[in-house]
């Protein structure tokens, strides 16, 4: 597929408004043909690439249950980092043993759980955790160890794991990853292989290709070291998408072939099953968020007038802005000549959601706009803030009919939780 084709979703005109009527607004829209591709596409490219491969889909991204259920029925396995990422793939109808538990500070009771459920992998972040896991019943649960490779992605700063300074895994370097290696084998803890995870978003592919190449040498020194031969290798999720026209991210099948011949370089001819666990690439792109425009304002700022477009969500139904510096492509469900404007949102603060966007200068209330690319870390990171209820998501299935697969919280689920004691 060429590169440069832009197939992200978008919503034509008379979808938009429809939707909007009869789901309200802010709302988040998935649509199942370009998740789904993305799924296939990914799986077929790395299966070209290599013969034993295994893919999971990270659910942080969007762990709406039905969008797990996708993943799964297209190949995948889920990929959580917390009791509640594991029990809403449950929910989905998937089998703990499809899942692989992630986290940097698991509890007991983190840990519990996911054992008596029959978690299918445990990736072990630190000494405290193999403590713990060695006094446990893991019944056929496999371990991996998450390692720290220490390299450093061009990716902004909040989203950067795979560094020397990480809070993340063992680290290859000061020896640490060694003596959790010998550490299972001498307590004869199921151990299966290693992973890392660099960072995301990664539109330069070096530091995972560099990721890469370090934990399959670390696999083979240990072969030498310690007699451990790893089964699974295991290079975590992180390629980019394109928010903006002028985002090019790697094209998926060279991506595949990039870390397979990092891993390859290193592991000459053994075979171990080589895995990845991709997010925000499968399903990103998959999504757009509707709006409604509640207010246009002209300001005169020093620098000449200024247009605030207002609409009716922001901050607590995408804070990828505020957080990363997130820039978003928008369009308005309107034509007309354009200029520039501010895509605020509601919150009290200044919650910019775009800045410098070209809109029709003719935008008014009541309009719709669309944000492109929402489908990842926008519906798992929602708040509250402001008592704003969490948007409603709709999925446009493969038979053209759109389906509620989140409802709009309601103000009493907004409020079950409250306790005016006395
Ligand atoms: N595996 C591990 C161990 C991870 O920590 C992550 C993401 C992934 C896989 C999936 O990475 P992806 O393919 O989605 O890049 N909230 C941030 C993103 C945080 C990513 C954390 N880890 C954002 O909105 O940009």
């Amino acid at each position: 597929m060429d590169s440069m084709l832009d197939d992200r979703f978008v919503l034509d005109d008379s979808s938009a408004v429809g939707l909007s009527e009869q789901f309200g607004t802010p709302l988040y829209v998935v649509s199942e043909a370009a998740f789904r591709s993305r799924l296939r596409r990914y799986r077929e490219a790395f299966a070209a690439a290599y013969s034993a491969t295994r893919l999971s889909y990270a659910s942080k991204a969007n762990s709406i249950l039905m969008i797990l259920r996708i993943a799964h029925e297209e190949g995948y396995d889920i990929d959580v980092a917390s009791e509640g990422e594991l029990r809403a793939a449950l929910l989905a109808g998937i089998p703990a043993s499809h899942c692989h538990l992630h986290g940097n500070a698991k509890t007991e009771r983190e840990l519990d759980f996911a054992l008596e459920q029959g978690i299918g992998e445990i990736l072990v972040d630190n000494f405290r955790e193999l403590d713990r896991l060695r006094v446990r019943n893991l019944g056929s649960t496999k371990l991996m160890l998450r390692l720290a490779p220490g390299v450093d992605p061009k990716t902004h700063q909040a989203i950067r794991t795979g560094q020397a300074d990480t809070k993340f895994g063992f680290s290859i370097a000061d020896g640490s990853a060694e003596r959790a290696v010998d550490f299972c084998l001498s307590h004869k803890l199921p151990l299966h292989g290693f992973h890392c995870h660099v960072g995301s978003q990664l539109l330069d592919p070096d530091a995972q290709r560099a990721g890469g190449a370090q934990i399959a040498a670390f696999a083979v020194a240990m072969e030498g070291k310690s007699a451990f031969t790893a089964t699974l290798l295991n290079v975590g999720g992180g390629l980019g998408v394109r928010y903006l026209p002028e985002h090019h991210p790697m094209p998926v099948e060279e991506y595949c072939q990039l870390i397979v011949d990092a891993i390859g370089g290193a592991i000459g001819d053994r075979h171990p099953t080589l895995a990845q666990e991709p997010g925000r690439s499968v399903i990103a792109e998959a999504g757009v968020t509707l709006y409604r425009v509640e207010v246009v304002k002209d300001v005169s700022t020093t620098k000449g007038p200024k247009r605030y477009v207002v609409v009716d969500g922001g901050l607590s139904d995408n804070p990828r802005s505020a957080m990363y510096e997130a820039k978003y492509e928008v369009r308005a469900i309107a034509s007309g000549e354009t200029s520039l404007a501010t895509v605020s949102g509601k919150h009290c603060e200044t919650d910019t959601l775009f800045s410098d966007v070209h809109l029709p200068t003719n935008l008014a209330e009541g309009d719709l706009i669309q944000v492109l690319c929402t489908g990842a870390y926008n519906a798992s990171m929602a708040s509250n803030y402001n008592r704003f209820p969490r948007p409603a998501c709709v999925l446009l299935g493969l038979d053209g009919q759109a389906k509620v697969i989140q409802r709009r919280e309601t103000w009493d689920q907004m409020f079950s939780s409250q306790v005016l004691p006395g």
